[in-house]
């Protein structure tokens, strides 16, 4: 579904979709509008949820950063903020490189970019921060693959069985990831390490240490968002080279432009599409007038392609400059792995061109891609390298 496409109506930025009870945004300006205002539009999505689905999991929201306004928002924040910083995270470099070499070293003269780098990558990294072992690995994808079956948009008017029962099964799914990192956290109360886990365990908000639900919940965002979304981007960067020879060639000839290739990748197939927020009160939106208490849908990728804001928006260009893309999204949560997502991308592309001069898609087995719309990711890209 080109969703995307969408953005370019400007006489339509903002829709009311009565199926899910939502109202999609799709316009830059309107979303740059509603991100810059946390205090009219609300993170705390869980309120609004069918009364049967927001029982289920009210346990997982607690102490989710994602989901919290300020003041709870900023505190928490910062107890992370400094863990990622473009000086911390440029530390990292090294151990990322070796282990994406590590990870090449295994492969003969062909590949599938997500099982034999995009996936392992982005999810080690995330786990030696937070101090689980990066070998679990094969466990968080198991449990993750569950979440990312679903190709159904959530709604907020359906409290059928059916969307019942897709809940419970995700929440199945992320229990068996937040039980593991339970134990962690309980091993590190006991015996402290040098590790987010640790710093967790040891933080105080106000006086007060983060109860095990919220250390738990935490963590389980900052595994959760630390590889998904990243192992999208590494894979989708690939495809957009690959289905754009002159400017592979380009990139591999001239490296100081990964940087702004890794941008535009983010613009044109934006990992995370879709954001939501809560209105707190009445309010004007691309000149729609949106009652107090309603859930918007926040399409960042279709606002990626707005051409009020993209010259040629749907055209792939590795030397785009300005590229204001908000695939990260603005304002209070602006993702806090930003700088190790691009690290990651960078270190990993230039790894690729490095190592393999002729590498492309395979001709025979195309890619495949996640359920759309709500991320925008290969799942699988299969790759010849000799
Ligand atoms: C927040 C995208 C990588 C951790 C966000 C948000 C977006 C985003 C759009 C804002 C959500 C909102 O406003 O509601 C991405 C993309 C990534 C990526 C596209 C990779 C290409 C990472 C990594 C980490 C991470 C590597 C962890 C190390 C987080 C966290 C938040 C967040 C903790 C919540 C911040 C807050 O609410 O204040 N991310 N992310 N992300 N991201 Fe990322």
């Amino acid at each position: 579904s080109q969703f995307w496409l969408r953005g370019r109506r400007p006489e339509r930025t903002v829709d009311y979709d009565a199926a899910t009870g939502m109202w999609n945004v799709y316009g830059y300006p309107e979303i740059q509008h509603v991100l810059s205002d946390p205090r009219t539009f609300s993170s705390d999505t869980t309120r609004l949820m069918p009364a049967k689905v927001a029982e289920r999991t009210s346990a997982l929201s607690e102490g989710s950063l994602l989901q919290m306004d300020p003041p709870e928002h900023t505190k928490l924040r910062k107890l992370v903020s400094h863990a990622f910083t473009p000086k911390v995270v440029a530390d990292l470099a090294p151990r990322i490189a070796d282990l994406a070499n590590e990870l090449l070293d295994d492969v003969g003269d062909r590949m599938e970019m997500v099982e034999d780098l995009a996936y392992p990558l982005p999810v080690i990294v995330i786990a030696e921060l937070l101090g689980v072992p990066g070998s679990d690995r094969h466990l968080f994808k198991k449990w993750v693959d569950a979440l990312l079956q679903r190709d159904q948009q959530f709604s907020l008017v359906d409290e059928s069985d059916e969307q019942v029962q897709q809940v419970e099964e995700a929440i199945a799914q992320v229990k068996h990831l937040t039980d593991y990192l339970g134990e962690h956290a309980a091993e590190r109360r006991r015996a402290p390490r040098e590790d987010l886990l640790t710093k967790l365990v040891q933080a105080e908000v106000d006086g007060h240490r983060l109860s095990d639900t919220e250390v738990v919940n935490f963590a389980n965002i900052l595994l959760l968002a630390g590889h998904i979304t990243t192992t999208m981007l590494l894979g989708n960067t690939v495809l957009c080279l690959d289905t754009h020879p002159r400017q592979r060639d380009a990139v591999r000839a001239d490296r100081s432009l990964v940087p702004s290739a890794i941008e535009e990748s983010l613009r044109f197939f934006s990992p995370f599409a879709v954001l939501g927020r809560v209105t707190q009160r009445e309010v004007e939106v691309g000149g729609q007038t949106i009652p107090q208490d309603q859930m918007l849908m926040l399409w960042i990728a279709a606002a990626n392609r707005d051409p009020r804001q993209f010259a040629d928006p749907d055209v792939f260009d590795v030397t785009r400059d300005p590229n204001p893309q908000i695939a990260f999204g603005r304002g209070i949560h602006f993702c806090v792995g930003a700088p190790l997502a691009r690290l990651e991308g960078k270190v990993a592309l230039n790894i690729l061109l490095d190592r393999f001069p002729h590498l492309r898609t395979d001709p025979d087995e195309g890619p495949t891609f996640l359920p759309a719309p709500t991320t925008t990711g290969v799942r699988k890209l299969p790759l010849l390298l000799t």
